[in-house]
């Protein structure tokens, strides 16, 4: 008797790179591998995998004839369908990437370095190869915000992001919070608890989360955002002192990535520690988890949460554009994974954006010093909101802590450099934006 299902399509996957998300895709793959033939119709198989070191044990599991020390034997085998990319870096991913495109072979990659830095080249390649890229791993982790943006939203202008989008600085910044620890004392737990690589340099200089912002923010506005045009502070400075003060003011310190337009379609893009409203609800995502807030004009505000590294959440990105890679094999085409439009297409300068700030200042303790420090942002037309002046007695110093009115981010730095050559400012200040979250 003949059946009318169809037999499952076997679909086979070369893995460059088996570090802790490949393993995570190998062993998934096995362990739901029966649900995605269900729902897919496909048999998704990893055949081969490429390693930089053949020599290292790689358990029981994963057959030593299935390992390569190159993965161009991966990209030349014609019995691969699907080439998975996580060997990192932007180099020999780019050549991988290049050369898989060039052999027909969809990618699946969750590099957000190689695609925030030459996304425009892999992805002008892939429309000229007709062949796909998939990258859902390559922003916060198993959330699946780049199908969000790219096919949940294709209706909606987006009108802002704002992402916590960097697990390990948020679990640092959770810690000193929660904890009142430095800085280092945090980052010595994330490395403990396995959150922070062992450089954590790409994470706490906050250019992890600004690859990632960079994604975000070319997807939705349809041109490619340059690494040199997004505006990006690391986590490095903020003291549990700033902590405190933020606190008694009603904020909470968080690294965040801020995308948005203005009214001449000018798009900016930023990743800074900045002082979120403490009642807002980014304010409570803390630990490694990641968050993000989508604004879209027709939908309005929508917020997405969970897992922004790991190896489970990583891979299961990964198998979802393995599944989408191998429906499009075998029922039809797609587009390159990157759309351009014409309606946005320049940045806003950074020096132009505007935001309120907090200043933090080491005063003398004297008459007419606040008045000096006002004189010099009332010049700049910058107003004051709030000021606050903790008591410290017996000290001929004092801390100033103000928060300022709207700004933009080149007059406020030019006050500050005023304001720091003032004899009675005595330590280097320190500022922060704050997001209002209002719009
Ligand atoms: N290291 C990143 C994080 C995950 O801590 O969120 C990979 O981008």
């Amino acid at each position: 008797m003949s059946s009318n299902v169809p037999s499952p399509r076997l679909v086979r996957i070369g893995l460059a790179g088996l570090g802790n998300v490949g393993m995570g895709v190998f062993k998934n793959l096995r362990q739901n591998g029966g649900l995605l033939k269900e729902r897919t119709g496909c048999v998704l198989r990893v055949d081969r995998i490429a390693v930089r070191d053949v020599t290292k044990p790689r358990g029981a599991e994963i057959p030593a004839n299935m390992i390569t020390g190159d993965w161009r034997e991966l990209v030349a085998d014609p019995n691969l369908d699907v080439m998975v990319e996580l060997v990192g870096g932007t180099t020999e991913a780019f050549d991988l990437v290049c050369a898989s495109l060039r052999a027909k072979k969809p990618v699946v990659t969750g590099n957000k370095a190689l695609l925030a830095e030459r996304g425009q080249e892999l992805f002008a390649l892939a429309e000229q190869c007709h062949v796909p890229i998939y990258f859902e791993a390559a922003v916060a982790g198993g959330i699946p915000i780049i199908q969000t943006v790219q096919e949940g939203f294709v209706g909606n202008h987006i009108k802002s992001i704002h992402g916590i989008i960097n697990g390990t600085c948020n679990y640092i910044l959770s810690r000193m919070k929660e904890a009142g620890i430095s800085y280092e004392q945090a980052l010595d737990e994330a490395q403990a608890h396995g959150f922070a690589e062992a450089d954590p340099t790409l994470d706490v200089s906050g250019w992890d989360a600004a690859h990632k912002a960079i994604i975000l923010a070319s997807l939705s506005y349809g041109f490619w955002i340059k690494p040199q045009d997004v505006h990006v502070e690391g986590i490095e400075r903020v003291t549990p002192t700033e902590m405190a003060f933020a606190e008694k003011l009603g904020y909470t310190i968080k690294l965040l990535s801020v995308i948005r337009a203005d009214a001449e379609g000018r798009v900016e893009v930023s990743t800074r520690p900045s002082l979120l409203p403490s009642s807002h609800i980014l304010a409570s995502v803390s630990g490694a988890y990641n968050a993000v807030l989508v604004n879209g004009d027709i939908v309005g505000e929508t917020l997405f949460y969970g897992k922004g590294a790991g190896q489970d959440p990583t891979s299961s990105s990964v198998i979802s554009d393995l599944a989408e890679a191998a429906a499009t094999l075998v029922y039809g085409q797609r587009h390159s994974g990157f759309v351009p439009h014409g309606l946005y297409g320049k940045s806003k300068p950074a020096a132009e954006t505007i935001s309120h700030y907090y200043v933090r200042l080491k005063v003398d303790d004297k008459p007419g010093v606040l008045a000096q420090v006002a004189a010099l942002l009332g010049d700049r037309g910058i107003g004051i909101s709030s000021v606050m002046q903790p008591e410290e007695l017996g000290s001929e110093f004092t801390s100033l802590i103000l928060m300022l009115d709207d700004a933009t981010l080149a007059t406020v730095k030019e006050a500050i450099g005023s304001i720091a050559a003032l004899e009675c400012v005595r330590e280097t200040p320190v500022w922060m934006r704050v997001e209002t979250m209002e719009g």
